[in-house]
Protein backbone atom coordinates (compact mmCIF):
# COMPACT_ATOMS: atom_id res chain seq x y z
CA UNK A 1 0.00 0.00 0.00
CA UNK A 2 1.09 3.60 -0.46
CA UNK A 3 1.86 5.50 2.79
CA UNK A 4 2.26 9.30 3.33
CA UNK A 5 4.10 10.94 5.72
CA UNK A 6 3.84 14.40 6.82
CA UNK A 7 6.29 16.90 7.56
CA UNK A 8 9.96 17.73 7.18
CA UNK A 9 12.37 16.85 10.37
CA UNK A 10 14.46 14.13 11.49
CA UNK A 11 11.70 12.72 13.25
CA UNK A 12 9.80 12.24 9.85
CA UNK A 13 13.09 10.77 8.11
CA UNK A 14 12.95 8.08 10.59
CA UNK A 15 9.18 7.70 9.86
CA UNK A 16 9.88 7.26 6.42
CA UNK A 17 12.57 5.35 6.66
CA UNK A 18 10.97 2.54 9.19
CA UNK A 19 7.75 2.40 7.11
CA UNK A 20 9.48 1.93 3.96
CA UNK A 21 11.23 -1.35 5.31
CA UNK A 22 7.59 -2.99 5.47
CA UNK A 23 6.83 -5.73 3.55
CA UNK A 24 3.56 -3.98 2.54
CA UNK A 25 4.63 -0.70 1.58
CA UNK A 26 4.71 0.19 -1.76
CA UNK A 27 5.24 4.18 -2.12
CA UNK A 28 5.88 5.94 0.66
CA UNK A 29 5.65 9.68 -0.07
CA UNK A 30 7.00 12.46 2.82
CA UNK A 31 5.25 15.81 2.01
CA UNK A 32 7.34 18.06 1.73
CA UNK A 33 9.82 16.33 3.06
CA UNK A 34 13.82 16.87 2.91
CA UNK A 35 17.23 15.71 1.34
CA UNK A 36 17.37 12.18 3.45
CA UNK A 37 13.69 11.58 2.91
CA UNK A 38 14.04 12.23 -1.26
CA UNK A 39 16.86 9.86 -0.82
CA UNK A 40 14.81 6.92 1.41
CA UNK A 41 11.16 7.92 -0.02
CA UNK A 42 9.68 10.31 -2.39
CA UNK A 43 9.52 14.01 -1.75
CA UNK A 44 6.09 15.84 -3.03
CA UNK A 45 6.17 19.22 -3.26
CA UNK A 46 3.41 20.16 -0.67
CA UNK A 47 3.64 22.19 2.56
CA UNK A 48 2.54 20.98 6.20
CA UNK A 49 -0.17 23.71 6.23
CA UNK A 50 -2.36 23.07 3.34
CA UNK A 51 -4.96 20.29 4.33
CA UNK A 52 -6.75 20.23 1.55
CA UNK A 53 -4.08 19.82 -0.63
CA UNK A 54 -2.93 16.84 1.12
CA UNK A 55 -5.83 15.21 1.19
CA UNK A 56 -6.61 15.67 -2.58
CA UNK A 57 -2.94 13.97 -3.02
CA UNK A 58 -4.11 11.34 -0.85
CA UNK A 59 -6.68 10.45 -2.77
CA UNK A 60 -5.22 10.70 -5.97
CA UNK A 61 -2.41 8.56 -4.96
CA UNK A 62 -3.87 6.08 -3.63
CA UNK A 63 -2.68 6.48 0.26
CA UNK A 64 -3.78 4.28 2.71
CA UNK A 65 -2.14 5.39 5.86
CA UNK A 66 -1.30 9.58 6.04
CA UNK A 67 0.96 9.61 9.45
CA UNK A 68 1.27 13.31 10.44
CA UNK A 69 4.84 14.04 12.10
CA UNK A 70 4.24 17.59 13.66
CA UNK A 71 2.18 19.03 16.23
CA UNK A 72 0.96 22.29 14.20
CA UNK A 73 -1.13 20.52 11.64
CA UNK A 74 -2.43 18.28 14.18
CA UNK A 75 -3.76 21.24 16.48
CA UNK A 76 -4.75 22.69 13.55
CA UNK A 77 -7.08 19.69 12.81
CA UNK A 78 -5.40 18.26 9.79
CA UNK A 79 -6.34 14.50 11.13
CA UNK A 80 -10.47 15.53 11.04
CA UNK A 81 -10.11 16.56 7.68
CA UNK A 82 -8.62 13.28 6.68
CA UNK A 83 -11.19 11.29 8.58
CA UNK A 84 -13.91 13.42 7.06
CA UNK A 85 -12.49 12.46 3.40
CA UNK A 86 -12.98 9.07 4.90
CA UNK A 87 -9.25 8.56 4.84
CA UNK A 88 -7.43 6.78 7.15
CA UNK A 89 -4.93 8.89 8.88
CA UNK A 90 -2.51 8.21 12.79
CA UNK A 91 -2.52 11.09 14.63
CA UNK A 92 -5.17 12.29 17.42
CA UNK A 93 -7.95 14.80 16.30
CA UNK A 94 -8.37 18.58 17.04
CA UNK A 95 -9.64 18.13 19.84
CA UNK A 96 -7.20 15.48 21.22
CA UNK A 97 -4.22 17.58 20.52
CA UNK A 98 -5.32 20.45 22.61
CA UNK A 99 -3.93 18.21 24.99
CA UNK A 100 -0.43 19.80 24.24
CA UNK A 101 -2.21 23.22 21.98
CA UNK A 102 -3.49 24.28 25.09
CA UNK A 103 -1.12 23.74 28.43
CA UNK A 104 -4.21 25.05 30.43
CA UNK A 105 -5.93 22.52 29.16
CA UNK A 106 -3.73 19.76 29.87
CA UNK A 107 -3.26 20.96 33.16
CA UNK A 108 -6.82 20.57 33.93
CA UNK A 109 -7.33 17.68 32.63
CA UNK A 110 -4.35 16.54 34.56
CA UNK A 111 -5.72 17.37 37.58
CA UNK A 112 -9.54 15.39 36.49
CA UNK A 113 -7.59 12.45 36.13
CA UNK A 114 -5.38 13.06 38.74
CA UNK A 115 -2.00 12.42 37.26
CA UNK A 116 1.02 13.98 39.45
CA UNK A 117 1.97 16.96 38.20
CA UNK A 118 3.59 20.60 39.27
CA UNK A 119 1.06 22.56 41.16
CA UNK A 120 -0.01 25.60 39.29
CA UNK A 121 -2.59 28.71 38.93
CA UNK A 122 -4.20 29.35 35.28
CA UNK A 123 -4.39 33.24 34.79
CA UNK A 124 -6.81 34.74 32.12
CA UNK A 125 -4.88 38.12 32.57
CA UNK A 126 -1.65 39.66 33.23
CA UNK A 127 -2.77 41.81 36.16
CA UNK A 128 -3.55 38.89 38.61
CA UNK A 129 -0.58 36.72 37.63
CA UNK A 130 1.39 39.61 38.64
CA UNK A 131 -0.94 40.25 41.78
CA UNK A 132 -0.57 36.69 42.35
CA UNK A 133 3.53 36.82 42.15
CA UNK A 134 3.88 39.81 44.40
CA UNK A 135 1.87 38.33 47.13
CA UNK A 136 3.74 35.09 47.59
CA UNK A 137 6.62 34.01 48.99
CA UNK A 138 10.03 34.25 46.33
CA UNK A 139 10.16 30.62 45.16
CA UNK A 140 11.65 29.73 41.99
CA UNK A 141 8.36 28.97 39.33
CA UNK A 142 7.87 28.58 35.58
CA UNK A 143 5.65 29.97 33.87
CA UNK A 144 4.19 28.88 30.56
CA UNK A 145 2.25 30.83 27.44
CA UNK A 146 -1.26 28.43 27.04
CA UNK A 147 -0.80 27.94 23.68
CA UNK A 148 2.11 26.24 20.62
CA UNK A 149 5.11 28.56 20.88
CA UNK A 150 7.86 26.24 19.85
CA UNK A 151 8.77 25.62 22.82
CA UNK A 152 9.61 28.61 23.72
CA UNK A 153 6.66 29.59 25.96
CA UNK A 154 7.87 27.85 28.86
CA UNK A 155 10.45 30.12 30.79
CA UNK A 156 11.99 29.06 34.06
CA UNK A 157 12.59 31.48 36.78
CA UNK A 158 15.09 31.38 39.56
CA UNK A 159 13.11 34.34 41.03
CA UNK A 160 9.87 36.66 41.23
CA UNK A 161 11.78 39.56 39.19
CA UNK A 162 12.15 36.95 36.70
CA UNK A 163 9.01 35.61 36.88
CA UNK A 164 7.56 39.13 36.35
CA UNK A 165 9.50 39.55 33.72
CA UNK A 166 8.18 36.26 31.97
CA UNK A 167 4.70 37.04 32.83
CA UNK A 168 5.54 40.43 31.03
CA UNK A 169 6.84 38.98 28.01
CA UNK A 170 4.00 36.43 27.70
CA UNK A 171 1.14 38.72 28.31
CA UNK A 172 1.75 42.33 28.47
CA UNK A 173 4.27 42.19 25.69
CA UNK A 174 3.11 39.12 23.57
CA UNK A 175 5.98 37.97 22.62
CA UNK A 176 4.33 34.37 21.22
CA UNK A 177 0.88 36.42 20.40
CA UNK A 178 -2.37 34.55 21.32
CA UNK A 179 -0.51 31.69 22.62
CA UNK A 180 -0.37 34.35 25.75
CA UNK A 181 -4.00 35.13 26.30
CA UNK A 182 -3.58 32.33 29.22
CA UNK A 183 -0.98 31.23 30.83
CA UNK A 184 0.67 29.04 33.99
CA UNK A 185 2.31 29.94 36.95
CA UNK A 186 3.68 26.86 38.57
CA UNK A 187 6.08 25.38 41.03
CA UNK A 188 9.74 24.62 40.00
CA UNK A 189 9.96 21.04 39.99
CA UNK A 190 13.62 19.51 40.61
CA UNK A 191 14.90 16.18 38.78
CA UNK A 192 16.09 14.71 35.39
CA UNK A 193 13.85 14.65 32.60
CA UNK A 194 12.62 11.46 30.80
CA UNK A 195 9.92 11.08 27.54
CA UNK A 196 7.68 8.07 27.82
CA UNK A 197 5.67 7.48 24.93
CA UNK A 198 2.89 5.40 24.02
CA UNK A 199 0.59 4.22 21.59
CA UNK A 200 -3.23 4.31 22.06
CA UNK A 201 -6.05 3.95 19.31
CA UNK A 202 -7.92 4.94 22.82
CA UNK A 203 -8.83 1.92 24.01
CA UNK A 204 -5.40 -0.44 24.67
CA UNK A 205 -2.23 1.42 25.32
CA UNK A 206 1.27 0.58 24.80
CA UNK A 207 4.33 2.14 25.86
CA UNK A 208 7.20 2.08 24.55
CA UNK A 209 10.65 2.22 25.74
CA UNK A 210 11.53 5.26 27.80
CA UNK A 211 14.41 7.81 26.13
CA UNK A 212 15.86 10.78 27.47
CA UNK A 213 16.16 14.46 25.67
CA UNK A 214 18.88 17.03 25.46
CA UNK A 215 17.35 20.36 25.45
CA UNK A 216 19.78 23.07 26.37
CA UNK A 217 22.17 24.02 23.67
CA UNK A 218 25.27 23.09 24.83
CA UNK A 219 27.02 20.63 27.02
CA UNK A 220 26.80 20.15 30.88
CA UNK A 221 22.62 20.78 30.08
CA UNK A 222 24.07 24.85 29.52
CA UNK A 223 22.63 27.45 27.27
CA UNK A 224 19.00 28.45 25.56
CA UNK A 225 16.58 25.60 24.63
CA UNK A 226 16.56 24.25 22.11
CA UNK A 227 14.14 21.36 19.91
CA UNK A 228 16.41 18.63 21.43
CA UNK A 229 20.26 18.13 20.51
CA UNK A 230 20.13 14.14 20.99
CA UNK A 231 18.35 11.71 22.76
CA UNK A 232 19.20 7.97 23.97
CA UNK A 233 17.04 4.80 24.50
CA UNK A 234 16.15 3.17 26.16
CA UNK A 235 17.23 5.48 29.52
CA UNK A 236 18.15 3.59 33.01
CA UNK A 237 16.25 6.18 34.45
CA UNK A 238 12.88 4.77 34.48
CA UNK A 239 13.27 0.56 35.00
CA UNK A 240 10.76 -1.44 33.92
CA UNK A 241 8.92 -1.52 37.22
CA UNK A 242 8.80 2.51 37.11
CA UNK A 243 7.66 2.39 33.24
CA UNK A 244 4.86 0.00 34.58
CA UNK A 245 3.97 2.51 37.52
CA UNK A 246 3.68 5.47 35.09
CA UNK A 247 1.59 3.28 32.39
CA UNK A 248 -0.77 2.44 35.63
CA UNK A 249 -0.59 6.54 37.06
CA UNK A 250 0.09 8.67 34.14
CA UNK A 251 -1.00 7.30 30.88
CA UNK A 252 -3.91 5.01 31.27
CA UNK A 253 -5.77 7.92 33.40
CA UNK A 254 -4.82 10.31 31.33
CA UNK A 255 -6.27 7.85 27.87
CA UNK A 256 -9.58 7.13 30.13
CA UNK A 257 -10.12 11.24 30.80
CA UNK A 258 -9.69 12.11 27.34
CA UNK A 259 -12.47 8.97 26.60
CA UNK A 260 -14.89 10.66 29.01
CA UNK A 261 -14.14 14.11 27.58
CA UNK A 262 -15.70 12.89 24.30
CA UNK A 263 -11.78 13.47 23.05
CA UNK A 264 -10.92 10.36 22.47
CA UNK A 265 -7.26 9.94 21.85
CA UNK A 266 -5.48 8.12 19.04
CA UNK A 267 -1.90 8.45 18.89
CA UNK A 268 0.96 8.48 19.67
CA UNK A 269 0.71 10.27 23.04
CA UNK A 270 4.47 11.84 24.82
CA UNK A 271 4.78 12.11 28.20
CA UNK A 272 7.74 14.84 29.09
CA UNK A 273 8.45 13.61 33.07
CA UNK A 274 10.37 15.17 35.56
CA UNK A 275 11.65 12.20 37.85
CA UNK A 276 11.25 13.68 41.33
CA UNK A 277 11.77 12.52 44.49
CA UNK A 278 8.08 12.73 45.10
CA UNK A 279 8.60 10.14 41.96
CA UNK A 280 7.55 11.15 38.40
CA UNK A 281 5.42 14.68 37.28
CA UNK A 282 4.10 15.24 34.08
CA UNK A 283 5.49 18.33 32.99
CA UNK A 284 3.80 18.26 29.58
CA UNK A 285 2.40 16.12 27.26
CA UNK A 286 2.61 16.06 23.37
CA UNK A 287 0.36 14.73 21.00
CA UNK A 288 3.05 13.39 18.49
CA UNK A 289 6.51 11.73 18.31
CA UNK A 290 9.24 13.40 20.18
CA UNK A 291 11.86 14.59 17.60
CA UNK A 292 14.74 13.96 18.26
CA UNK A 293 13.36 11.10 20.42
CA UNK A 294 11.57 8.98 17.29
CA UNK A 295 14.87 8.32 15.93
CA UNK A 296 16.28 6.21 18.51
CA UNK A 297 13.30 4.91 19.04
CA UNK A 298 12.70 3.74 15.41
CA UNK A 299 16.68 2.71 15.14
CA UNK A 300 15.68 0.01 17.75
CA UNK A 301 11.90 -1.10 16.91
CA UNK A 302 11.51 -4.61 14.98
CA UNK A 303 8.07 -4.99 14.64
CA UNK A 304 6.44 -3.85 11.07
CA UNK A 305 5.97 0.34 11.83
CA UNK A 306 3.30 0.41 9.00
CA UNK A 307 1.31 -2.60 10.84
CA UNK A 308 1.54 -0.53 14.33
CA UNK A 309 0.63 2.69 12.97
CA UNK A 310 -2.28 0.96 11.06
CA UNK A 311 -3.43 -0.44 13.72
CA UNK A 312 -3.88 2.74 15.84
CA UNK A 313 -5.78 4.28 13.00
CA UNK A 314 -8.16 1.69 13.11
CA UNK A 315 -8.84 1.31 16.32
CA UNK A 316 -7.11 -2.38 16.50
CA UNK A 317 -3.83 -2.07 18.77
CA UNK A 318 -4.99 -5.19 20.50
CA UNK A 319 -4.95 -7.53 17.67
CA UNK A 320 -1.29 -6.58 18.04
CA UNK A 321 1.32 -9.09 19.92
CA UNK A 322 4.19 -7.50 22.16
CA UNK A 323 6.07 -5.24 20.51
CA UNK A 324 9.97 -6.82 19.40
CA UNK A 325 12.90 -4.32 20.38
CA UNK A 326 16.90 -4.75 19.55
CA UNK A 327 18.11 -4.92 22.69
CA UNK A 328 20.85 -2.83 21.96
CA UNK A 329 20.24 1.01 22.89
CA UNK A 330 20.48 3.79 20.69
CA UNK A 331 22.09 7.10 20.82
CA UNK A 332 21.02 10.00 18.23
CA UNK A 333 23.43 13.12 18.18
CA UNK A 334 22.09 16.16 16.62
CA UNK A 335 24.19 18.08 14.07
CA UNK A 336 23.61 21.95 14.15
CA UNK A 337 24.15 24.80 12.17
CA UNK A 338 25.77 27.43 13.33
CA UNK A 339 23.99 30.14 15.16
CA UNK A 340 21.22 27.69 15.98
CA UNK A 341 18.98 28.23 18.24
CA UNK A 342 19.09 31.67 17.18
CA UNK A 343 19.68 32.93 13.79
CA UNK A 344 21.68 31.04 11.68
CA UNK A 345 23.26 30.30 8.27
CA UNK A 346 21.74 28.22 5.88
CA UNK A 347 23.50 26.46 2.51
CA UNK A 348 27.00 25.41 3.13
CA UNK A 349 26.91 22.10 1.36
CA UNK A 350 27.22 18.90 3.58
CA UNK A 351 30.52 16.46 2.82
CA UNK A 352 30.99 13.10 4.40
CA UNK A 353 27.73 11.94 4.13
CA UNK A 354 28.77 8.61 1.99
CA UNK A 355 31.62 7.83 4.57
CA UNK A 356 29.08 7.87 7.10
CA UNK A 357 26.73 5.78 5.66
CA UNK A 358 29.19 2.78 5.44
CA UNK A 359 29.84 2.45 9.11
CA UNK A 360 27.58 -0.38 10.08
CA UNK A 361 24.76 -0.17 12.67
CA UNK A 362 25.00 4.10 12.28
CA UNK A 363 22.20 6.03 10.33
CA UNK A 364 21.96 9.42 9.72
CA UNK A 365 18.28 11.10 9.37
CA UNK A 366 18.22 14.68 7.99
CA UNK A 367 16.45 17.10 9.38
CA UNK A 368 17.05 20.41 7.78
CA UNK A 369 18.67 19.68 4.91
CA UNK A 370 17.94 19.85 0.95
CA UNK A 371 19.17 19.61 -2.39
CA UNK A 372 20.87 22.37 -4.20
CA UNK A 373 20.43 22.86 -7.94
CA UNK A 374 23.18 20.61 -8.63
CA UNK A 375 21.75 17.79 -6.52
CA UNK A 376 24.14 18.87 -3.85
CA UNK A 377 22.40 18.41 -0.10
CA UNK A 378 22.92 21.55 1.60
CA UNK A 379 22.22 22.74 4.86
CA UNK A 380 18.39 24.41 5.18
CA UNK A 381 17.65 24.55 8.95
CA UNK A 382 19.00 24.69 12.40
CA UNK A 383 19.30 21.37 13.12
CA UNK A 384 20.47 19.68 10.47
CA UNK A 385 20.99 15.95 11.23
CA UNK A 386 20.68 13.53 13.55
CA UNK A 387 23.72 10.84 13.61
CA UNK A 388 21.46 8.06 15.49
CA UNK A 389 23.82 4.50 16.13
CA UNK A 390 23.02 1.18 17.80
CA UNK A 391 25.86 -0.66 19.89
CA UNK A 392 25.79 -2.93 22.72
CA UNK A 393 25.77 -0.70 25.42
CA UNK A 394 24.99 2.91 26.00
CA UNK A 395 28.43 4.35 25.81
CA UNK A 396 29.25 2.04 22.65
CA UNK A 397 26.42 3.60 20.90
CA UNK A 398 27.59 6.51 21.84
CA UNK A 399 30.90 5.67 20.44
CA UNK A 400 29.16 5.01 17.13
CA UNK A 401 27.05 7.99 16.82
CA UNK A 402 29.87 9.90 17.67
CA UNK A 403 31.75 8.02 14.69
CA UNK A 404 29.52 8.92 12.35
CA UNK A 405 29.41 12.96 13.35
CA UNK A 406 33.18 12.74 12.32
CA UNK A 407 32.50 11.77 8.76
CA UNK A 408 30.53 14.59 8.62
CA UNK A 409 31.56 18.48 8.24
CA UNK A 410 30.00 21.71 6.96
CA UNK A 411 31.04 25.29 7.47
CA UNK A 412 29.68 25.87 10.94
CA UNK A 413 28.22 22.65 12.14
CA UNK A 414 28.91 21.75 15.80
CA UNK A 415 26.93 19.28 18.29
CA UNK A 416 26.75 18.04 21.57
CA UNK A 417 29.42 16.10 22.57
CA UNK A 418 27.84 14.71 26.11
CA UNK A 419 25.07 12.83 24.50
CA UNK A 420 24.02 10.65 26.89
CA UNK A 421 26.68 11.09 29.94
CA UNK A 422 23.58 11.11 31.96
CA UNK A 423 22.48 7.60 31.38
CA UNK A 424 26.63 6.61 32.32
CA UNK A 425 27.44 8.79 35.24
P1 LIG B 1 7.34 21.92 28.59
O1 LIG B 1 7.19 22.44 27.20
O2 LIG B 1 6.19 22.21 29.49
O3 LIG B 1 7.86 20.50 28.68
O4 LIG B 1 8.56 22.74 29.15
C1 LIG B 1 9.80 22.75 28.49
C2 LIG B 1 10.89 22.51 29.50
O5 LIG B 1 10.76 23.41 30.58
C3 LIG B 1 10.83 21.13 30.12
O6 LIG B 1 11.46 20.17 29.35
C4 LIG B 1 11.53 21.39 31.43
O7 LIG B 1 12.93 21.39 31.26
C5 LIG B 1 11.11 22.79 31.78
N1 LIG B 1 9.95 22.77 32.70
C6 LIG B 1 8.64 22.80 32.39
N2 LIG B 1 7.88 22.77 33.49
C7 LIG B 1 8.71 22.73 34.55
C8 LIG B 1 8.54 22.66 35.96
N3 LIG B 1 7.35 22.68 36.53
N4 LIG B 1 9.64 22.62 36.73
C9 LIG B 1 10.88 22.62 36.17
N5 LIG B 1 11.12 22.68 34.87
C10 LIG B 1 10.05 22.71 34.04
N1 LIG C 1 12.27 16.51 21.85
C1 LIG C 1 11.21 17.24 22.41
C2 LIG C 1 10.01 17.33 21.59
O1 LIG C 1 9.88 16.67 20.58
O2 LIG C 1 9.13 18.08 21.96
Amino acid sequence: MNVLVVGNGGREHALAWKLAQSPRADRVFVAPGNAGTAADAENVPLPVGEPDKLVHFARQNRVQLTVIGPEAPLAAGMVDRFVEAGLRVFGPSKAAAELEGSKVFCKKMLRQADVPTADGRIFDNPDDALAYLNDREDVPVVVKADGLAAGKGVIVCAHRAQAVAAVERIAVEREFGAAGDRLIIEERLDGQEASVLALTDGQTIVPLPPAQDHKPAYDGDTGPNTGGMGAYCPTPLVDDAMLHWIEEHVLVPTVHAMKRARRPFRGVLYAGLMMTRQGPKVLEYNVRFGDPECQPLLMRLKTDLLDLLEAVATGTLHEVGPLQWDPRPAVCVVMASEGYPGDYTKGPPIRGLEEAARLPDVKVFHAGTALDAQGRVVTAGGRVLDVTALGDSIALAKRNAYEGVKCIRWDGAWCRKDIADKALG
